[in-house]
């Protein structure tokens, strides 16, 4: 993949492309998700975006205008209600059920439901799910599109981990539903599973009418994405796998290992995450017994023991405001280390 960025540089393959990407790689990214969910995308319908946060812009500001709302389920990766805001539409957040440290986290299918209004226009799922490692079951996907398919609203999805989940957890991509065109924006790209995350690619799947005119906004912001990063993208997906298995499955062990640290640590409860690298225990026992919000308290682990870790509010409002957000996208020494950091400051505190 380096190698063919390389190559596509020496060979001043450093013009504009197209602004919805080069022919091969729309090809690539739909035979990819044809033969991995056994969807029936065209390559016409996959755009090539400038990242995955690119392609979330350009889903959300096909379908919102102001006064619009989201149902946005909470905690999310930020990009969903800021992007939805910026233009002009309102965020309506759902929080996440947390089942405790066995079940972990769920959709809140009857909150959501009760939070449609004529104004919604669209639902934003992120699965495999930052901040939370969850992965929403095949069940939840299919409530979700018949909620969809009832209420007539467009489901902006975000799978750019679906490369990253264990333990066999099943998995429904919302492109293999066969009435995908009418119902799903679908977005993914290569930062994650192929740690592209410099060279700036995404994709968006979208039908064909929308994606025609999403190259027009798309000319009118970024002309195309990275033209030597797309040569890059090509070889990414069509060479060979196995270094991503071997990530997926380091990951995996780095997972257990913090789960297991992270369990030694009074006051914390920690769901073993199922998808994506990270994990967001709940960490409110320690945060009633020392008065501390999450934001304080995360700032002691920075500062007093420098270990960077997010509050759940990061992401990006309330229903973080009991857990701390941890990736395991280090190695496991420093996973250790950090975890007996942290457990040395949480015994002071408790101490205290
Ligand atoms: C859910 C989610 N979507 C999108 C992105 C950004 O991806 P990209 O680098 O492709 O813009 C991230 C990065 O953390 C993410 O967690």
């Amino acid at each position: 993949m380096v190698n063919a960025g390389i190559k596509a540089l020496e060979e001043r393959f450093t013009a504009y492309t197209p602004a919805e990407g080069i022919a091969e790689l729309r090809e690539a990214v739909a035979e990819y998700l044809n033969t991995r969910y056994g969807s029936d995308v065209e390559p016409d319908e996959v755009l090539i975006t400038v990242g995955t946060k690119g392609a979330a812009f350009l889903a959300l500001s096909s379908y919102l205008k102001p006064g619009d709302e989201v149902i946005v389920p909470e905690p999310t990766y930020p990009v969903y209600s800021e992007a939805s805001r910026f233009l002009g539409a309102k965020p309506r957040y759902v929080p996440l059920k947390w089942l405790g440290e066995e079940k972990g986290f769920r959709l809140d299918l009857e909150a959501i439901k009760s939070l449609i209004s004529p104004r919604t226009k669209a639902i934003t799922i992120i699965n495999p799910h930052n901040p939370t490692g969850a992965v929403f079951s095949p069940q939840e996907s299919e409530e979700i599109m018949n909620i969809a398919r009832e209420n007539n609203l467009v489901v902006v999805v975000d799978e750019i981990y679906d490369n990253f989940i264990y333990d066999d957890t099943p998995f429904k991509s919302f492109i293999s539903f066969p009435d995908w065109r009418d119902y799903v924006v679908y977005s993914g790209g290569f930062s994650k599973t192929f740690s592209m995350t410099g060279w700036r690619v995404g994709y968006l799947v979208v039908r064909k009418e929308v994606a025609r005119n999403l190259v027009k906004l798309a000319v009118n912001i970024w002309s195309c994405p990275p033209s030597f990063s797309q040569k890059a993208a090509i070889t990414a997906l069509r060479g060979d796998w196995r270094p991503v298995r071997e990530m997926v499955e380091m990951f995996r062990r780095r997972r257990d290992t913090m789960v297991r640290e992270l369990r030694k640590i009074p006051g914390f409860k920690v769901w073993k995450g199922r998808g994506a690298f990270y994990l967001f225990p709940n960490v409110k026992e320690v945060l009633e017994e020392t008065g501390l919000t999450v934001e304080q308290f995360a700032d002691k682990i920075l500062t007093e023991k420098y270990v960077v870790v997010l509050p759940g509010t990061a992401f990006p409002d309330k229903a973080g405001s009991h857990y701390l957000r941890f990736t395991y996208a280090i190695d496991e020494e420093r996973i250790r280390e950090g975890a007996e950091r942290i457990l040395e400051l949480v015994s002071d505190l408790l101490r205290k």
